[in-house]
């Protein structure tokens, strides 16, 4: 079985996960150097993914009902998070900026059908969230976790109200360590390109912790796509 294909049936598995916890799926998603580096340096992108891990990530984020990144993948980056390379509709792009720190020149904003929904706390400036909105923006204002930034859960929670039932996490670094801190993750689909860059890796921090908060990854799935590896995996949270 492919990747695609297998990550497609978690999809599919994920609506009974959803009916009994009232979360959505979570597919997490990013592409690392060989040492495990997501960026270069803090707001500088790295563009390592080959043209045929792309295409399978295109793929996936046609599969997923939305897309969610935080704000500094906004800013260091600029994506559109589109599908381009291949066949599908647009996920619907959502942000985390829990003080409205969004451009009003973002890229995001250029997409007719798929302006990004904004989750923001009461930090943010009532006028920073009018001019956003006058830009096709939909901004969210939920209440913040004890490190003033949007809590995880109560995200979801609301996403599933919003319809939002399947969400691909692109990133960064601070995100993808707060969902699998939440433990609010059900599958990763890592791609893994052979570079060594010494930029900065996904879990840095948190990983030096002993024990480890993060999960095990049980039935693991490897492709070649061009000169990259792509991983699927679950994580076993029930081992937590
Ligand atoms: N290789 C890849 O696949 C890939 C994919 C995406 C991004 N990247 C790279 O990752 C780098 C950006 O990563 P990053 O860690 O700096 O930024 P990030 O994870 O995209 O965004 C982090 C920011 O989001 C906001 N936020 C709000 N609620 C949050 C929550 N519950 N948990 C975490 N963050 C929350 C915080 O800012 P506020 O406190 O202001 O809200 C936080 O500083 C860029 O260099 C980008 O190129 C790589």
């Amino acid at each position: 079985m492919t990747i695609l294909s297998e990550a497609q049936r978690k999809l599919d598995l994920g609506k009974d996960f959803t009916r009994e916890t009232g979360l959505p799926f979570v597919t997490i998603s990013y592409a690392q150097s060989l040492d495990g580096s997501i960026a270069l340096r803090p707001g500088y992108p790295l563009s390592i993914s080959c043209a045929e891990s792309l295409v399978l990530t295109h793929h996936l984020r046609a599969m997923h009902d939305a897309i969610l990144i935080g704000i500094g993948s906004v800013l260091a980056d600029d994506p559109r998070l589109t599908v381009r390379l291949a066949e599908g509709g647009n996920p619907q792009p959502l942000i985390l900026d829990s003080r409205l720190r969004f451009p009003p020149y973002a890229r995001l904003l250029e997409c007719n059908g798929c302006k990004p929904w904004i989750f923001t706390t009461d930090r943010a400036a009532v006028d920073r969230e009018r001019s956003l909105e006058a830009c096709g923006a939909k901004v969210v204002r939920l209440p913040s976790g004890p490190d003033g930034r949007i809590e995880v859960r109560t995200l979801l929670k609301h996403l599933v109200k919003m319809g939002i039932l399947s969400i691909m996490v692109e990133g960064g670094a601070e995100v993808i360590k707060s969902f699998l801190l939440a433990k609010a993750v059900n599958q990763l689909v890592v791609s893994i390109t052979p570079l060594l860059v010494g930029g900065i890796r996904v879990l840095e921090a948190t990983a030096k912790v002993d024990p480890t908060p993060f999960p095990r990854l049980i039935n693991v799935g490897y492709e070649k796509a061009g000169s990259d590896m792509v991983l699927r995996a679950d994580p076993d949270w029930a081992k937590e």
